[in-house]
């Protein structure tokens, strides 16, 4: 079966084909035939985030080219299902690939799937593991954190589509907060991958002296929710109240970025891994951009593996982490029974919850 998955939720166009292997045996995996995205990172980085009207203007001209590069190996009328994030999202960013999958879905007469963005970067874990039968059953309930640039969510997962979402930021979101910071410091967009590289750059003797103390906000309060907005703001104090000469020096952006990416990992882990207790998940599952940190993938394994025990960590290879279109395409698999010829119907919901 051959499933062609499209996201134009933020500022990547993706698109990509995907094959699922072995569908009569128990054992199935998927073979990804391409995982195309056209990024806008440059275009927006002026901005210091991501400009929606510019974004679905990229979307437009870029989708046709994407398409036919995802495609080169196949014809597209091989495909079997075509699914198309419709939420949660830029909206009109989302019209931009649902308008396109709805053409194309029509005029190859195949049918159409709407995928929640949420749920394909939880399930973006599946693209790994081959016996996906199996993984299932071994696996729920599981408690999953889903941190991106829009959204940092806790959700409690019992079995694929079978969600309840226990937490979720008040304000800023993770990846936002990286960004935010990034921007306050000057080194770009988007912030998350430049403040780990700065942040993983050794310190010198001297800077070690350089105390930067952060808040981890919400960290002990007992529910599942977080709030990243203060902690920009202190960083902008921080930053503020430095001596103009040293807060230009690479040592003290160096510190920033080292503790500012600490207190973000200290208080997901903590928070998770508080759900994961409470809940008696069997496993503890990452999904989104965010969960490409090297450092925060790192200690999230260490912590459970001391912790808790006969707990599994699943977290996406990092290229699935952040958006892409296989994620989407593997998503499509699990939900191919809400699979409709009725193309029209398929609308974008900017705001679709779990
Ligand atoms: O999932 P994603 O690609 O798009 C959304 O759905 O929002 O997440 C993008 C976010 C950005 O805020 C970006 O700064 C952050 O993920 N990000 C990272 C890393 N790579 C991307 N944050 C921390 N460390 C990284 N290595
Ligand atoms: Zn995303």
């Amino acid at each position: 079966m051959l499933i062609l998955g499209i996201d134009t939720s933020c500022d990547d166009t993706c698109v990509s084909v995907i094959e699922i292997k072995n569908q009569k045996s128990k054992i199935k995996s998927f073979d990804i035939f391409s995982d195309i995205i056209s990024s806008q990172v440059k275009l927006h980085a002026k901005y210091g985030g991501v400009y929606p009207f510019l974004a679905k203007r990229e979307h437009q001209r870029n989708l046709p080219l994407v398409f036919r590069q995802a495609t080169k190996r196949i014809k597209p009328s091989e495909i079997d299902l075509i699914g198309v994030t419709n939420g949660p999202g830029l909206e009109p960013c989302l019209w931009q690939g649902v308008n396109f999958a709805r053409e194309l879905a029509e005029k190859l007469d195949k049918p159409l799937i709407p995928i929640n963005h949420i749920e394909a970067h939880i399930l973006a874990n599946w693209l790994q593991i081959q016996n996906i039968k199996y993984k299932i059953q071994d696996t729920f309930p599981a408690i999953c954190l889903v941190v991106s640039g829009g959204h940092t969510q806790l959700i409690l997962m019992r079995d694929v589509g079978k969600y309840k979402l226990i937490g979720e930021t008040r304000d800023d979101a993770a990846g936002e907060c990286f960004d935010k910071v990034a921007r306050i410091l000057g080194l770009g967009y988007p912030g998350g991958p430049i403040i780990a590289a700065y942040a993983a750059m050794k310190l010198k003797v001297k800077s070690k002296k350089l105390k930067v103390c952060l808040p981890r906000p919400m960290i002990y309060q007992k529910n599942y929710d977080f709030s990243f907005s203060g902690l920009k703001t202190a960083v902008l104090y921080d930053f503020r109240n430095q001596p103009p000469k040293l807060r230009k020096s690479k040592e003290y952006i160096r510190a920033i970025c080292r503790e500012v990416q600490q207190a973000i990992i200290d208080v997901l882990i903590h928070k998770t891994l508080r759900a994961a207790k409470n809940f008696k998940t069997k496993s503890v599952i990452l999904g989104g951009g965010v969960a490409a940190n090297e450092k925060l993938r790192k200690q999230f394994e260490s912590t459970i593996n001391s912790q808790l025990l006969n707990v599994k960590f699943l977290v996406p290879a990092k290229n699935f982490c952040t958006d892409n279109a296989a994620m989407v395409a593997a998503t499509v698999y699990f939900h191919q029974k809400e699979a409709t010829k009725n193309w029209k119907k398929i609308k974008v919901d900017a705001n679709l919850h779990i």
